[in-house]
């Protein structure tokens, strides 16, 4: 098979992460989270008290970051420098802070670049909200997955963690007030590719959704 980059863009909840490590694991390609990526500015953002309209705080705060991940025995982690950040970015707090970021043009300009290098190596499946219109708009398969905002909720609630305290319609909301801000940013706001493949997992398993997938990639190779 010839190298492929393969994109899967969508909305929180919506199966992309286990749906892209799937994938990923049965074509022996990269799995790269771009969101962690988000997450790892805001999570910095917190730390240094950096406010997420303050547009040169930000600047400075990217140019001090060092994001990479690193594959271990724990799968793909994220780390700043030497720091493994991949707990501390997956709270609700900065999950609301990484979609506030990610509205910046800034913060955007400076993971795009980081991005498209993580990328130039191809046999790769990149996991986002820009992947396929912005970032690797010449990738050679994209996908657009979408579910219903109540199934997506439900997931997330039968995945809480046990400290998890929000209940099924906290965390629906959460979940709505985050497609919004994607959805309306002016940059990059989250939406299919024209050449995008469409799917919808909200009736279906996330088993048939990477068979399907698989069946696609077929084709284009
Ligand atoms: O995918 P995840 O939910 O971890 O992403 C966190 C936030 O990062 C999203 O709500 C979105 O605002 C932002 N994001 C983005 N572009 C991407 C990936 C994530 O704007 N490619």
């Amino acid at each position: 098979m010839k190298p492929l980059l393969i994109t899967i863009d969508g909305p929180a909840g919506a199966g992309k992460t286990t749906v892209s490590k799937a994938l990923a694991r049965c074509l022996g390609y990269r799995y790269v989270d771009t969101g962690a990526l988000y997450r790892g500015v805001a999570l910095a953002a917190k730390e240094k008290g950096v406010a997420p309209e303050d547009d040169d705080g930000l600047e400075r705060l990217c140019t001090g970051l060092r994001l990479r991940f690193v594959v271990n025995e724990d799968g793909s982690r994220l780390f700043d420098g030497d720091r493994d950040i991949s707990g501390l970015i997956r709270t609700s707090e900065i999950s609301m802070l990484a979609s506030a970021v990610s509205a910046r043009p800034v913060v955007r300009k400076f993971l795009f670049d980081l991005q498209r290098r993580l990328g130039e190596e191809k046999n790769a499946v990149f996991e986002g909200r820009d992947m396929g219109t912005v970032v690797f708009p010449e990738a050679e398969v994209k996908f657009f997955l979408d579910a219903s905002v109540e199934e997506r909720a439900r997931r997330r609630y039968d995945e809480r963690s046990a400290d998890e305290t929000r209940t099924l319609e906290q965390i629906a909301e959460e979940i709505r007030t985050r497609d919004h801000n994607d959805r309306t940013r002016s940059h990059a706001p989250l939406k299919p590719a024209n050449d995008a493949i469409l799917l919808d997992s909200t009736a279906i398993s996330i088993d048939q959704v990477v068979q399907s997938m698989l069946s696609r990639i077929k084709q284009v190779d």
